[in-house]
């Protein structure tokens, strides 16, 4: 019998996850689908509670998600302004956390520039820490979030056997790590496929199986030689501002672009997936983002819905 995955008591990241942890999850979340959507009444499992987020880095969907599930569970929420607050003095990520902890908040929200940053601050606070993305590593929200839409869009609770290409600037993408591990975990074949500036030949030794329920992971640089192949893709935005679009060649959309020709080859009933932002034209047509078969916005909501059973299981 597995223990309950909120016995971790923070979530840092989808790596130590097990598949009967990941769909404990998405159980949860799945059943608060209705009031992230707004068609059932909010709850008050979280009254009396405070949310701290913290957010080093910009954000609009992590950080607005958050807040709108803790207010769906009739939790307050205080939110740190990096650009104001007393980091810009050169005060450390540690104690920020430590002081906004003195304050008497029961749960922590974090996204930081540094690989590892969330996972510092658990150890050292006695509340619940959510890793919200620690710059390259892990944004486990992220990935849940992406899997509940495709449970949802897929009508299917696990994915084994089925092919998913994450596509584009795997390198700089904490979002494509999360994914390897909860898609996995979750039995789905992943394929990371890219430029091999974008797509290094170590990403493709970041999982593996091991004998168990888990699905693999390969590279693949050929976009079309997987395209007719696949059972769902997720697009990538290209992350200028982490290497100044250094390794991306003037042909990188007419080469890993989701087109709407390439689109159109896609089997019947293949979700689009995007973590946003999305750099429209670049990795993904403006007709593709907005199409039928595009789960952005539904990714949006089920953010929603995945916060609200993260905050519930950690902070109740
Ligand atoms: N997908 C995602 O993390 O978006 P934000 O950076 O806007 O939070």
């Amino acid at each position: 019998m597995s223990s309950h995955w909120s016995n971790r008591g923070h979530l840092l990241g989808l790596e130590d996850l097990s598949r009967d942890e990941m769909l404990q999850v998405l159980d949860e979340a799945q059943a608060l689908v209705p009031v992230a959507e707004g068609q059932a009444p909010s709850t008050s499992d979280l009254a009396g509670r405070t949310l701290a987020t913290l957010f080093f880095e910009n954000s609009t969907r992590t950080r607005l998600s958050f807040t709108m599930a803790a207010r769906r569970l009739g939790a307050d929420v205080i939110d740190l302004n990096a650009s104001t607050s007393s980091t810009a003095k050169g005060e450390s990520l540690l104690d920020t956390a430590l002081n906004i902890q003195a304050m008497g908040v029961d749960g922590m929200v974090m996204r930081c520039r540094a690989s590892g940053g969330p996972h510092l601050v658990a150890r050292e606070t006695r509340i619940p820490v959510i890793n919200a993305g620690d710059g390259r590593h892990e944004h486990p929200t992220q990935g849940l979030l992406d899997a509940l839409a495709l449970q949802r869009g897929l009508g299917r609770r696990t994915f084994d056997g089925l092919s998913i290409a994450i596509v584009g600037d795997i390198a700089s993408s904490r979002v494509a790590r999360s994914n390897a591990w909860g898609l996995t975990a979750l039995g789905a074949n992943v394929i990371f496929t890219g430029p091999p500036s974008l797509v290094p030949e170590a990403m493709g030794q970041l999982v593996t199986a091991n004998g168990s329920t888990r699905g693999t992971l390969r590279l693949e640089h050929d976009l079309d030689a997987v395209l007719e192949t696949v059972d769902a893709i997720m697009m990538l935005r290209v992350q200028f501002e982490r290497h100044g679009g250094e390794g991306i060649d003037e042909d990188y959309t007419s080469r890993y672009g989701l087109t709407l020709e390439r689109a159109e080859r896609l089997r019947d009933g293949v979700p689009i997936l995007h973590p946003g932002p999305v750099n429209r034209g670049i990795e993904i047509d403006h007709e593709v983002a907005d199409s039928s078969r595009s789960l952005i916005l539904d990714q949006v909501t089920c953010g929603v819905a995945v916060r609200m059973a993260i905050l519930k299981g950690l902070m109740s």
